[in-house]
Order: structure tokens, then sequence, then C-alpha cells
């Protein structure tokens, strides 16, 4: 049987070819769900216009949720020639309530609105999802910087020891990206707050339907300003991509980390069994698999992204078919982060951390150095020439193979005068960490602070 929306005008039916080209039920089936809200407000507006009795209004709601629980029950699905979910439900609310009733209700709507305000459904319910999953990612940062708040580490720049940080400075600096990632599909949510409904193929309805009642009933706050932009715009969509790439680039950098932390190099810390794998030959091998998937598969989160705007790409409006392949890398990243970010917080929740190893690192490479130049600066030396100072101070360790805290007074003094022996009092880690107490600071005080400051963002999200 002919399902096709559209025969009436074609004299022969589609090739084969072109049927399996056509069909995009494979992965817009997951829609049916959204499809079907989407006609029962329809169904209503319909009434509300004069378009549909009571009664069969009401027969048409009964059709809707007859199919709805035969499609979630597995009863009903998509067959080759349905072209798409909404061709397929149609079918399926004609084989329930008989064509004359079954066939009124695609009236003053097209797969153009309809499509583009399903999508925005989705993603808004998926974008929820994916912040809860990513506050969990939040908290468990918070719970290892909370845990073992007193390690310090050697913080890096260029990855080369730096100056002494608190590992819990350094986890909450991987927890802030993902809370502004959790922000960003906030914000974005405010923009795909918007029904294309009413918009139809691309000039608006002529049948009075009202779309702002089918936008409240689809959770929408408003309608799309422009029946063209309604139906021919998927920024909404690209920039949801964006987010989720976003969230792929966050965590690969935390599991970048995590992969070096985990080597026999760092030694920093220890992977949970639950949450590493082991080798087919080697039988010592632990490997980080789930930090090097998140690895990996912020790579796939950004071709989504750069996929879907290549299609965007001078595609002229309003509908064009090309459309049609904006979902597969919107749900490729729904799927890949609902898949991904529940791993990633469990690794991250159950590391060890090895903090004397980091502790006993934190001072080594002459991370102190700036302590000891900004120690004479504050002794009224211009900066210039306590950093010289203090460049001279490592050349000197370098050269005697030890440590800044361990110059002689006699040492001290002939690289200067300035040099008296209470600069020693800034030569340890402790000392440098808590003196940074500026604003942001690693100061441990700072750093209590702040995450109090980050749960009660998190409290608000
Ligand atoms: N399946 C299409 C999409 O996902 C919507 C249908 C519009 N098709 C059409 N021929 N106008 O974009």
């Amino acid at each position: 049987t002919d399902t096709r929306l559209w025969g009436g005008r074609f004299s022969g039916g589609p090739a084969e070819a072109l049927a399996r080209l056509s069909d995009s039920t494979a992965f817009d089936w997951r829609l049916a769900r959204q499809d079907i809200a989407g006609s029962r407000a329809h169904a209503r507006v319909l009434h509300a216009a004069g378009l549909l009795t009571s009664e069969e209004r009401d027969a048409m709601l009964a059709g809707l949720d007859q199919l709805e629980q035969d499609v979630a029950a597995g009863a009903f699905t998509p067959v080759r020639s349905d072209e798409d979910v909404h061709t397929a439900l149609e079918r399926g609310l004609i084989e329930r309530l008989g064509p004359e009733l079954g066939g009124r209700l695609r009236a003053g709507r097209s797969r153009n609105d309809q499509i583009a305000t399903l999508v925005r459904m989705y993603l808004r319910d998926q974008a929820r999802v994916i912040a809860a999953e990513l506050l969990d990612l939040v908290e468990a940062l918070a719970g290892q910087a909370e845990t073992n708040f007193d390690v310090t580490m050697p913080g890096r720049t260029h990855l080369q020891h730096a100056q002494p940080v608190l590992l819990a400075h350094h986890l909450l600096a991987h927890a802030w990206p993902i809370v502004r990632d959790v922000q960003r599909l906030r914000d974005w949510d405010e923009r795909a707050d918007a029904s294309a409904y009413g918009a139809g193929a691309l000039a608006g309805s002529s049948l009075g339907l009202d779309p702002s009642r089918v936008a409240a009933e689809l959770g929408f706050s408003r309608v799309v300003e422009n029946s063209i932009d309604g139906t021919a715009a998927r920024d909404v969509v690209a920039e949801f991509t964006f987010v989720t790439a976003m969230v792929g680039v966050d965590v690969s950098r935390l599991a970048e980390e995590l992969i070096l932390w985990s080597t026999q190099e760092f030694g920093f810390v220890t992977l949970d069994d639950s949450f590493a794998t082991g080798s087919s030959i080697m039988p010592q091998k632990k490997n980080p698999d789930v930090a090097e998937l998140a690895r990996g598969k912020a790579g796939r989160l950004v071709g989504d992204l750069s996929g879907l705007l290549t299609t965007l790409k001078a595609l002229p409006l309003a509908y064009n078919r090309d459309l049609q392949e904006d979902k597969e890398p919107a749900f490729d990243a729904v799927d890949t982060l609902t898949l991904l970010l529940p791993a990633v917080t469990g690794m991250v929740g159950t590391l060890t951390v090895h903090g004397e190893r980091m502790g006993a690192l934190a001072p080594q490479g002459f991370t102190l150095a700036t302590d000891l130049a900004e120690w004479l600066v504050r002794r009224r030396v211009p900066f210039r020439e306590a950093h010289e100072i203090a460049g001279a101070c490592v050349q000197e360790c370098e050269r005697l193979g030890i440590d800044l805290v361990d110059l002689s007074d006699a040492q001290l003094a002939r690289i200067s005068t300035e040099l008296t022996p209470e600069v020693r009092e800034v030569l340890t880690v402790h000392g440098s960490v808590s003196s940074r107490s500026g604003v942001g600071g690693t100061a441990p005080q700072r750093v209590r602070e702040q995450l109090e400051r980050l749960r009660e963002t998190v409290a608000q999200q």
C-alpha cells in the first residue's frame, strides 16, 4: 500500500533506490513521542478553529493514545515505504481511525514545521538530562577536591613544573568549565524555546489555527516570529552541538590529565578496578580506557558540529531536504554524551589520589623561584632585578645539584645582599600556596570559599 503523503500528482511509485535514500525512520523514529504530542495539540487547535467536531477530536485523541501505546510496546513500527516518522505515524493513525477521520489531521501543518518543532522538543529534553549528568561530574570533582583538600601538586604551564598549587584548586579548574557548559545549555534553551508549529511548509497557515496554543501544549513559551525562519533555521540545533562539542573538549582535557597522572612516571592517581581495563596479552596492564574514550569521543563531538555547520553553509531558504541531515549529528552528540558522562563521573569519583607523591613533586623543578622573587619585591627590590636574582639562585642550585631551600646563608648572600636568611620562610610548598591568597588564588582559604561558591552555583542550576 502507498503510504506516501504526496502521491497525488505522481503516476508511478518511487524507485527502490530513492525509497532507501529517502527513508529517515532509522534515525527519526526516536521522535515518535514528540510527533504524537504535536498531533494531539494540533487536533485540539483544529477543533478550536471549527475544523473538527468535538466527537472527531475525541476520537482523534483516542486514536493517538492507542497509537502511542502501540509505539511504546513495539507493536507499531515503521516500514520502508514510510519515508519518515511523520508518514509512519499518519499511516498508523489511519489504520486505527480510517482514512476519513485519520486523513483530517494533516490540515494546516507540514512536515517542515513539524520537524523543526519536534527536534527542539527532543533536544530540550535531552539538554536537561545532559545538564544533570554534567552536574554529577562537577560533584565528583568537588568531592575529590574535598577529600584530598590538603594535597599539593606541581602546577604546570607548558607541561613544565611552574608553581605549587592545591590539587583541589586544579580539580576545580576542571569543574568550572563544566558548570559553564551547563549554563550554556540553559542559555541555549532560551533560544530553543519557540515552537515552529503553524509555520506550515514555509509561509504560515491559512486555517486560523492558534500556534501559541500548540506551543504552550508542547512546553514552549512562544512561537517563532517568522514562518520561513521557523522552518529553515537550524542554528538552534547547531548551537546545541556546539555545546556538546565544548563538553567533549572540556572533558577531554580532564581525561588527558588523568591518563598522564595514572602513568608509572607520574604516579599521581590509581584508577579503580571498576573503571579500568586490562590487556589481552600483558597480564600486568591496567589501562585508562574510560579516559581514552573520553578523549577520543571529543573528536566525534567536534565532528558532529562541523558536519552540521557544513550542511547548513550557503543553504538557501526555506526548507531543503538537506536539513534532514541535522538529526544524525545532533542525536549522535546526545547518545555519545549520555553514554560517556556517567563513566567519566564514575572514574573521577572512584580515583585514588597519591597525595604524598604529588606533594613531594610540588617543589621540584624550582617551582618556588617565583616566591623567592616576590619575597624580594615585598622588600622593595624592583621585580626585574628580583627575577634576575631568583634566576641566579636557580642557576647556582642546578650547578650544585641542590634545591633553593638548601642554599646556605653565605651562598644566598653571595648571589645578592638582599637575600637574608628569612627568605627561607617562603621556600616551602605550604608557604607558597598559602601566600597566594588573592581572589581566585590557590591559598587554602580561597579554595575553600571557591568550593562553596561552586556548590552554590551548582545548587542554582
Ligand atoms: N524528514 C524531514 C526532515 O527531517 C522532514 C520532512 C520534510 N520533507 C519534505 N519533503 N518537505 O527534515
